[in-house]
């Protein structure tokens, strides 16, 4: 059986209401797989949840780093247990909060993660969880398309790119973990990432054709991050 890690960004599941109508899609992809022997690990982000609550601590007092992080994983493990609770008769009861404690046999094949602690965001749970389940594809679902060469808020010029070497995306992301930050993939995932020689997959998580595409290996709209194939 194909093992599947799903880095499903939250801003997909509360872009700023929770989107039923797009978890409803979502939950029968799934669904669809789970009858072609894949087994899937959902991790599941914050979003709108993690970040109102964020936002408003930090305008009631001076909140340490640490704190905002907390606070942001409690909003993801809220966002997980919804995802359980859609998954009910399929998903291993338990949402995985540490994926350095968690058994290696487990009979569902749906598996449902939040945030585990600070310093980081749930990409790195995502990354550990294929660390440990000896996976070789993360997807990482969220608002984007592509990752660009530079930031395309920022820049008009910026490009879309198919494929990516890790020590060239490393270079837009940067080393250092930021409470809160949007990027394509965090940093200190990224770096766990090129270690151990993961693909992560960015796809447009609201775009569930494309989706449904690359899982079944067809022609998909998207960036591959991959290690450096390239010889000096
Ligand atoms: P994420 O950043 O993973 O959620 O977690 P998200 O909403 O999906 O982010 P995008 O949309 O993909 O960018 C929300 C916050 O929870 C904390 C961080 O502060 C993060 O910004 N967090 C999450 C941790 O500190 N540790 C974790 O293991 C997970």
């Amino acid at each position: 059986m194909e093992t599947i890690i799903i880095s499903l960004g939250g801003s997909l599941i509360v872009p700023d209401e929770i989107d039923f109508i797009f978890l409803k899609k979502f939950r029968n992809l799934i669904l669809k797989y789970l009858k072609k022997e894949k087994r899937f690990f959902i991790i599941s982000g914050g979003g709108k949840i993690a970040r109102n609550y964020q936002k408003s601590a930090r305008k009631i007092t001076k909140i340490a780093k640490e704190d905002i992080d907390w606070i942001g994983i409690h909003g993801t493990r809220i966002n997980a247990h919804l995802l359980r609770t859609i998954f009910r008769n399929y998903a291993y009861p338990k949402i995985i909060t540490n994926p350095q404690k968690i058994k290696k046999e487990i009979k569902e094949k749906i598996i449902i993660a939040g945030g585990w602690k600070p310093g980081w965001s749930t990409d790195f749970v995502a990354t550990k969880l294929a660390q440990a389940y000896k996976a070789k594809i993360v997807i990482n679902l969220s608002n984007i398309s592509f990752v660009f060469n530079k930031d395309p808020k920022k820049y008009k010029d910026a490009k879309p790119l198919e494929k990516i070497n890790w020590r060239d995306f490393r270079k837009i992301v940067g080393n250092k973990w930021n409470p809160g930050a949007n990027l394509p993939f965090d940093p200190i995932a990224s770096k766990l990432a090129e270690k151990l020689k993961l693909k992560v997959i960015v796809l447009k998580g609201n775009d569930l054709k494309n989706v449904d595409n690359f899982l079944s290996n067809k022609i998909f709209k998207g960036t591959t991050i991959e290690e450096n194939k390239q010889k000096f």
